[in-house]
């Protein structure tokens, strides 16, 4: 469906359909040349590529090309003609123009091009306007498409699991309270604590830090499901990679164990990547050239690789015998930072990594325990460039090893009395991951701060726009 009276830029450029009469709509990039003539390169969006707009400049009212500006907002209609000049093939000989919207080139931001991706942060109401920023949500996009395409083309059952929830899905307590209470004046009980029971919902609640808990739920009945939606986490990284709103697609599966676990991530991944050369080729080539000489090369080595497996036990001993003095020490036991991640993927193997068996005490209460008693089914896989872009397991499915785990960590059992329930009723083995979706947006787009990949971002002390 296209409305009548407007075709695309992009349709127009591909079309073929010469001497037509068209009307194309959007903004103007850039106008150069004389009092005859002049040519306006106008892009609405559709594709990373303007056409060209050739004015006859005493054709048209004075008033009204002098406004045709850098970022004034234009309809034109006119023929589509072969183009003389190079950089494309057709072009519109304009018969009329109408501005629907000035933008004043004393004050309009985005005049020359090239400007700091930290300054376009600052306008980021403007910066779709631009040729990165047309590409990075034109890819956003294609990736959210193929994300629901995959699923679907493989039998899952997209789930909507809550954005509000009253439990900590990870137990990290990275939590954004949502409540409607009078900060100033909040209603207590007979102990002095805060008494939430006069709260909207009757209880603490929270913006979810993940929809995993209730895609178990999803995939103790429907088999296999995921939810793709945002999550909201209130640590204090400032670093390139953290957000404190991102978007999460988290699968999970009936009858997975962790290598099947695996084997899904790992596929799915690599289908994604492919997905993006295949339709996007013309906006990853732009960011190929502009930002990262490396980016098609690294992506077509990705999805040519496969993926090294190896335990977290393995992981410490390449770490510790490499030689590289690291800023975090790799003793067994203790978290691997993004700069042993990124050590084992780019300089040691060459290739993406998947990582299982972490100690249990690094990670989140649900996770399957193996026999050694210490470690757990975990998984997260580790790209270059990005470190880890899955966290994933195998769950937890037998009731009282889970219960003795979530005593063990203290977790507040109350919270978690519906998720106890699918371990005491038909309780089945299963394993999911969740997919940082702006994580992926930095490897597909080889961009360097996840700032730049979504068109708002959150982080702390910025939710400006
Ligand atoms: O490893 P995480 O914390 O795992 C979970 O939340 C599980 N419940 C997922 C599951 O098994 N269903 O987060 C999963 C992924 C990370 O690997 C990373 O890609 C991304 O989410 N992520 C973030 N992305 C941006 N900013 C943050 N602050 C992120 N925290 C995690
Ligand atoms: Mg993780």
């Amino acid at each position: 469906m296209s409305i009548k009276s407007r075709t695309k830029v992009r349709e127009a450029l591909v079309s073929g359909e010469l001497e037509k009469e068209i009307t194309v709509k959007g903004w103007v990039r850039t106008r150069r040349g004389n009092k005859n003539i002049a040519f306006i390169a106008l892009n609405d969006g559709s594709t990373l590529n303007n056409i060209q707009v050739v004015a006859d400049v005493p054709a048209f009212p004075e008033d009204l090309l002098r406004q045709v500006t850098t970022g004034a907002c234009i309809s034109v209609t006119g023929t589509l003609t072969p183009s003389m000049g190079s950089g494309q093939s057709v072009e519109i000989q304009a018969k009329s123009i109408n501005l629907y919207g000035p933008a004043d080139p004393a004050t309009y931001p985005l005049q020359k091009k090239g400007h700091s991706l930290e300054f376009l942060r600052e306008i980021a109401h403007l910066r779709p306007r631009t040729n990165t920023f047309g590409a990075i949500l034109r890819l956003r996009h294609a990736m959210s498409y193929a994300i629901h395409k995959y699923f679907n083309d493989n039998g899952f059952y997209y789930l909507h699991t809550p954005i509000i929830t009253g439990s900590d899905a990870e137990g990290a307590g990275e939590m954004f309270r949502v409540t409607t209470l009078d900060m100033m004046n909040p209603p207590r009980t007979e102990d002095g604590k805060i008494n939430y029971r006069e709260d909207f919902f009757g209880k603490e609640t929270n913006l979810t830090v993940s929809g995993q808990l209730e895609g178990e739920i999803g995939a103790l009945a429907l088999s296999d499901v995921y939810t793709f939606g945002p999550t909201f986490r209130a640590e204090n990284s400032n670093t390139p990679r953290h957000l404190a709103e991102f978007w999460m697609i988290e699968p999970e599966m009936a009858f997975y164990d962790i290598h099947d676990n695996m084997d899904l991530a790992e596929d799915f991944l690599k289908y994604l990547i492919n997905y993006a050369l295949e339709h996007c080729n013309e906006d990853l080539r732009f960011l190929n050239d502009m930002y990262d000489k490396e980016l098609l090369s690294r992506l077509n080595s990705v999805i040519n690789s496969d993926f090294v497996r190896i335990t977290y036990t393995e992981a410490i001993d390449i770490l510790s015998s490499s030689g590289v003095k690291f800023e975090f020490p790799t003793q067994w036991g203790a978290d691997l930072q993004s700069e042993h991640e990124r050590y084992l993927v780019e300089k040691h193997y060459k290739k993406p990594v998947i990582i299982t068996g972490y100690p249990k005490t690094i990670k989140a209460f649900y996770m399957k325990q193996n026999d050694d008693g210490t470690t757990v089914r975990a998984m997260d896989v580790l790209f270059p460039r990005i470190g880890e872009i899955v966290g994933g397991s195998q769950r937890e499915e037998n009731l009282q090893a889970l219960e003795n785990r979530i005593e063990e960590l203290g977790i507040p059992r109350e919270e978690l009395w519906w998720y106890l329930d699918t371990r005491r009723f038909g309780t089945a083995p299963h394993a999911g991951f969740g997919l940082g979706f702006e994580r992926m947006m930095l490897f597909i787009t080889g961009m360097s701060n996840i700032r730049d990949v979504i068109p708002f971002p959150r982080t702390p002390n910025n939710a400006e726009f």
